[in-house]
C-alpha cells in the first residue's frame, strides 16, 4: 500500500480558469456599473463563489438584498459555463498531464481538492477526470478554504493520514489550507505571494520526477522515525 498521496488543487494549478472567472465578474461588475480589474480578480482565487461575490459587492461598495445575492450567483455561473463548456486538453496547464505521469510510474495515488462546485466538469472537459482515485470539491464541503476541510476529505478518500499528504495549490487560502491540515504544501505560482508553502515552483514544468521522489522519500523516513 502506498505512504504517500497527493492533492490538487484545479484552478491555477492543473487549468487556468481565473481568466473566465474575471470575465464573468466583470460582467456582473459591469452590470452593477462599478470596475471589476484583473487586480481585483486576484483578491477571488481559491476562495468560494459566495466569498467572491461578498468580496466584489465590497470592491463596488454595493449593498444588494439576499435574494439579489442568489441571483447574483446563478447569472455568473451560468456567464462563467459559456466558457468552460468551450475548454478542451489543450487547456491543461504545462507540466500537469507529466506530473501526473510521473505520480502513476510512481505507483502515488492523486486526488483533487477544490474550491470549485463545478470541478468535476472542468476535469471532464479537459479529458482528466478519470485519472484522479476522487473528487472532493466544492459541493462536499461545508468551510471553504483556508478551513483544511477540502485537504482532509481528500486524504480520507486517499485512505492516508493528512502528514502524508502533499498537497499543490495556487492560493494563499489554498496553501494555508494544506499547512492547517498538517500536509506538506507545494506552492504554484508567485514566490513570495505563497510565502507560506513548503516548497515553491512557478509552474510545474519545474518539478521534476526526482523532486517528487526525493520528497516522498523525505516523508517516508520521517514516518517511520
Ligand atoms: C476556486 C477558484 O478554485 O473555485 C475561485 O480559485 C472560485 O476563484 C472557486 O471562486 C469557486 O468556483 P466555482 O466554479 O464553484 O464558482
Ligand atoms: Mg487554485
Amino acid at each position: 500500500m502506498n505512504k504517500t498521496g497527493v492533492i490538487f488543487d484545479l484552478d491555477g494549478v492543473i487549468v487556468d480558469t481565473a481568466k473566465y472567472h474575471f470575465l464573468a465578474w466583470k460582467n456582473l461588475a459591469d452590470s452593477l456599473g462599478f470596475e471589476f480589474t484583473e487586480a481585483h480578480n486576484e483578491l477571488l482565487k481559491g476562495v468560494s463563489r459566495v466569498r467572491s461575490l461578498e468580496i466584489l459587492l465590497d470592491i463596488g461598495d454595493a449593498t444588494v438584498s439576499e435574494e439579489k445575492k442568489q441571483e447574483f450567483l446563478i447569472s455568473k455561473n451560468e456567464e462563467y459555463l459559456k466558457y468552460i463548456t468551450k475548454m478542451g486538453a489543450d487547456e491543461i496547464l504545462s507540466g500537469a498531464s507529466e506530473l501526473l505521469d510521473a505520480l502513476d510510474d510512481l505507483g502515488i495515488q492523486y486526488v483533487l481538492g477544490s474550491a470549485s462546485k463545478n470541478a468535476p466538469l472542468i476535469l471532464k472537459q479537459v479529458g482528466l477526470y478519470n485519472r484522479f482515485l476522487g473528487i472532493v470539491d466544492g459541493n462536499s464541503v461545508s468551510q471553504a478554504k483556508p478551513d483544511p476541510e477540502v485537504f482532509l476529505i481528500g486524504a480520507k478518500k486517499l485512505n492516508l493520514k493528512p502528514e502524508n499528504c502533499i498537497v499543490f495549490e495556487d492560493a494563499i487560502a489554498g496553501v494555508e489550507a494544506a499547512n492547517r491540515a498538517n500536509m506538506t504544501s507545494i506552492g504554484i505560482g508567485d514566490k513570495k505571494t505563497l510565502s507560506g508553502a513548503d516548497y515553491n515552483f512557478n509552474n510545474l514544468t519545474e518539478i521534476s520526477a526526482d523532486f517528487i521522489k526525493d520528497l516522498i522519500e523525505k516523508l517516508e523516513n520521517n514516518k517511520e522515525q
